[in-house]
């Protein structure tokens, strides 16, 4: 049985569908947090000027019909606060609380724990659109341009949703982290973001696809398991924003696509892999591109053990991903599982309670799904008759945290000494030379219906509108 909350209310200065109108002090609250948010858009969010761009807002949180699609003027857009409705019987999936009713408070001896996590995904939504800054000045085509901005407007609204719980649930000291959300940037030196990702360039369109890919990825695994919170308004509030999120990933999977597709194109045409004097990307580019995003991805699942996850799952404030179809009893009290570790100049796997190595399951999770982008792209190559493929590098490669950190770990597995390591890194890695090369392919192409040589046109344009559409009118 679902309570529905309907559409969204557009009538106040936040859109919303959580009743903000009835709550004067945390409206006003909001309302004054509103400037600050706009100001840091107009210093931080996308640098090209534009007239309006063909956005999609949503209008309700229901499964079907949800958004509108129209051209926007990017300040004016409506960033507001939408959860997904309230099943009013959900009861807690796991930990030692499970089958209890949800909270639709934060219990006093979870509020620092809460608090945290949600500090932690939030500042990640405002960081990407600092990171991705930049490339509007070199968009691929009209289409893509508009891409970039959806994506943008919606990290922004992520935001949103993050203060909203700040503001709502934490007092004082939620409106002071909410404010901090807006002081800290991507790559400061004096007040960075606060996971190492976030804090790496996206400096051309290759790495924006593979972000999109690798690096939404893991927030859409991160949601998944704040989705199954006890905290009900932010398991309503996550479960919303994974349905955005959707998009993003969307965005990665056909950009990486259409870059192997005219990649494979150029070297079936001209009969070599040499193809960059064809203005297009070698595909041993696009592999150290994939071997780089993936591996700083990695790290945000932290290390593979942690006995504060452990604990976060135990009181309910963070489940597993898919919680629901996991077949075993939810509350992990007993039960071990292989945790890898490196010893002796060998990777070996250690028992470890089940537990202590949740995030080792989310990021094997999220492991499998990366491969089937791989997968996807293979078929592309074996389409056009490349015998080359793209891989997924082993999860100990280039790693900064966890049981792989301080080791030197080859795509392939292998545990190498420095020499060795040093030796292949130009291979595995982004060089200064490829960054350079990929730099001097990103020239905008603005013409309704043209797109760069590196790239092919996407298959279906946004919404029903062809590939040629004006998305984006520039001043
Ligand atoms: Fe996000
Ligand atoms: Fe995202």
């Amino acid at each position: 049985m679902r309570q529905t909350v309907g559409t969204i209310d557009y009538t106040g200065r936040i859109p919303n569908n959580v009743d903000l109108a009835g709550d004067r002090r945390l409206q006003r609250a909001l309302e004054s947090w509103q400037p600050k948010f706009l100001a840091w858009w107009a210093e931080m969010g996308p640098a090209l000027p534009t007239r309006d761009v063909y956005l999609r807002t949503a209008v309700s949180v229901g499964r079907e019909g949800w958004a509108h699609f129209g051209h926007v003027a990017l300040p004016e857009y409506r960033w507001g606060i939408f959860l997904s409705e309230r099943s009013p019987d959900r009861a807690i999936g796991f930990g030692r609380h499970k089958g209890e009713p949800v909270w639709q408070q934060v219990p006093g001896e979870h509020r620092s724990d809460l608090q945290r996590l949600i500090v932690v995904q939030g500042d990640t939504e405002p960081a990407s659109v600092e990171q991705q800054r930049h490339l509007g000045a070199t968009a691929p085509s009209l289409y893509d341009l508009r891409n970039l901005f959806q994506v943008n407007v919606e990290e922004g609204r992520h935001l949103w949703a993050m203060v909203y719980l700040l503001h709502a649930y934490f007092g004082r000291d939620g409106r002071e982290e909410a404010e901090a959300l807006l002081l800290r940037n991507s790559g400061s030196e004096d007040a960075p973001r606060i996971l190492g990702a976030f804090n790496e360039p996206t400096p051309d369109w290759l790495a924006f696809f593979m972000f999109t890919y690798f690096t939404d990825r893991d927030g859409k695994y991160q949601l998944g398991t704040l989705k199954e919170s006890a905290f009900d308004p932010l398991a309503r509030t996550c479960d919303f924003m994974l349905k955005e999120e959707a998009h993003h990933m969307m965005v990665g999977t056909t950009g990486v696509d259409r870059v192997v597709a005219r990649t494979a194109e150029l070297m079936r045409e001209h009969d070599t892999d040499d193809i960059a004097r064809y203005g297009g990307i070698p595909l041993g580019v696009l592999q150290r591109y994939l071997n780089f995003h993936y591996s700083v991805s990695l790290d945000l699942f932290g290390s593979e053990t942690s006995t504060n996850v452990a604990n976060y799952f135990t009181n309910g404030l963070k489940g597993r991903w898919q919680e629901d179809r996991r077949k075993d009893d939810h509350v992990l009290a007993e039960g071990h599982t292989a945790v890898e570790t490196v010893a002796d100049g060998r990777i070996t796997a250690v028992e470890t309670p089940l537990l202590v190595a949740l995030n080792q399951d989310l990021r094997t999770e999220y492991t499998a799904d990366c491969g089937s982008g791989v997968t996807r792209w293979n078929r592309i190559l074996a389409e056009y008759g490349i015998g080359e493929r793209l891989l997924l590098p082993h999860h100990g490669f280039n790693r900064a945290v966890g049981a792989y950190a301080g080791h030197r770990i080859a795509p392939d597995g292998t545990v190498l000494d420095a020499e060795q390591w040093a030796a292949g890194v130009p291979q595995w890695l982004p060089s200064d030379d490829d960054m350079a090369f990929v730099a001097s392919l990103m020239q905008p192409v603005y013409e309704p219906g043209r797109v760069a040589s590196w790239i092919a046109p996407p298959k279906q344009g946004i919404d029903g509108r062809p590939f040629a559409y004006e998305y984006v009118h520039l001043v």
